[in-house]
């Protein structure tokens, strides 16, 4: 079953309109029309956007496989439904901290693995994101796919070798990768033991931030993102192919394995990105700027510069501003915040706060550097230093997030999260 056919070389950009072929003469060219392709191959438009949608917009993919996907039988309820979506516990203004999520000692594939933390609403809204954990030790057997919107993954222990339709994408911690909506795709776990976070973006699709007067090259630039070369099974072996529709699990068996797209063309494509290719830019005077300056994707609303979902790193960078408090300042958000650790120490939590964790805090929450950091903050000679060796993230959205009633039951959850802002001293002098 990890026998996929490739030729091609990897491809490169964000919203290419790519074309790979893993057989030679499989991709229509010339005077092959598009939809009656060589080798006897089906056709399949994927739809990542509505068809009328501004050219600029427009995410969809042509595929040329085996076998239509329309070929399958009744998807039927799953009986277990795991942790994912389910209930969401009462809105809660706290500020909430979760532990890594262990790593299950039963055999758990990817998709069993995921537990979702928190969302902005049930899958049924066509906005929003729910933001779930994974911790796996077993690779799929299984095919899943998200009916609900895109996986943007973030790993944080374990690679992840992701078989996708369009072909495969090796994902290490200190990498994000991007499945559309609809992709069907299989988790294997090269180094076993796996564990990271996924943002399910239900509304518009991601996209680079613009720039503004950054200019033309910054933060992530399209050439760092990878799309696979195209690749396909060719095998008739029953394959479980279970979705997640309207926010439950559903599974149906099919005769014959579902990643036989042996040639395809266009723009919407699993991508992969190293976050040590992004180029943080950061004041050289004083002070530092909002952490917007951190985006590394967007996925906008209908109101300019309020996002569905903002997805932000605090990377390894120089820290030079004079005159300055360094740390995260404190502050209170109309948007929602949802942090997690890839590794070592975030510059805003002595502790508490570690690699594999996440914390949420929901609009207007007050937060900011624990008491311990912001005291040597404040008294701190600055001259230039480097945070080197971490890597922290947030997932940033308009929508109000709330726990999941799982997540507020679980074992993870810190019960003293607010005490890391306890003993700030008065240090007001009239
Ligand atoms: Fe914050």
């Amino acid at each position: 079953m990890d026998s996929l056919t490739a030729t091609a070389t990897s491809l490169t950009g964000f919203g290419n309109e790519f074309a790979s072929e893993a057989l030679p003469g499989a991709l229509p060219t010339g005077r092959n029309s598009p939809q009656r392709p060589p080798l006897g191959l089906y056709a399949e438009q994927l739809s990542g956007t509505p068809f009328t949608v501004p050219r600029r917009e427009a995410r969809r993919t042509w595929l040329y496989r085996i076998r239509p996907s329309a070929e399958h039988p009744p998807y039927l309820r799953l009986a277990d439904q795991g942790h994912i979506a389910g209930p969401l516990a009462p809105p809660n203004p706290n500020r909430l901290r979760w532990n890594p999520w262990p790593i299950p000692t039963e055999p758990t594939d990817f998709v069993a693995g995921l537990a979702t933390v928190a969302a902005t609403g049930t899958s049924l809204t066509e906005h929003g994101v729910s933001v779930h954990v994974y911790a796996a030790n077993t690779s799929m057997r299984r095919v899943f796919f998200d009916a609900d919107g895109e996986f943007l993954i973030v790993p944080q222990q374990g690679r992840l070798d992701v078989a996708t339709e369009m072909g495969r994408l090796m994902v290490a911690p200190g990498h994000v990768a991007i499945i559309p909506r609809g992709v069907r795709f299989r988790v294997a776990l090269p180094d076993g033991a796996s564990r990271g976070y996924v943002c399910e973006n239900h509304g518009t699709v991601f996209r680079l931030p613009d720039l503004g007067p950054i200019g033309a090259n910054g933060l992530a630039n399209p050439r760092d993102f990878h799309a696979p070369a195209a690749a396909f099974e060719d095998v008739e072996q029953p394959t479980e192919v279970v979705q997640k529709y309207c926010g439950e699990l559903w599974a149906t068996t099919l005769s014959h394995a579902p990643l036989d797209v042996v040639a395809w063309h266009g723009n919407l494509a699993p991508l992969v990105y190293d976050l040590a290719r992004f180029n943080a830019i950061g004041t050289v005077s004083f002070d530092h700027p909002d952490p917007s300056i951190f985006t590394v994707l967007t996925a906008p609303t209908d109101t300019p510069g309020r996002a569905n979902v903002d997805f932000v790193i605090f990377p390894p960078r120089w820290m030079v501003a004079e005159d300055t408090f360094r740390p995260p300042w404190f502050h209170r958000n109309v948007m929602n915040e949802c942090m997690g650790l890839i590794r070592g120490a975030y510059d805003a939590k002595a502790e508490g706060f570690l690699p594999g964790g996440i914390s949420l805090h929901a609009m207007m929450s007050a937060h900011g550097p624990d008491a311990a950091t912001t005291e040597r903050a404040m008294n701190a000679t600055l001259a230039p230093h480097k945070i080197d060796g971490s890597l922290a993230f947030m997932f940033e959205t308009a929508s109000t997030l709330r726990p999941t009633a799982y997540a507020m039951a679980c074992t993870a959850l810190q019960e003293d999260y607010d005490a890391c802002w306890n003993g700030m001293k008065k240090f007001f002098r009239s």
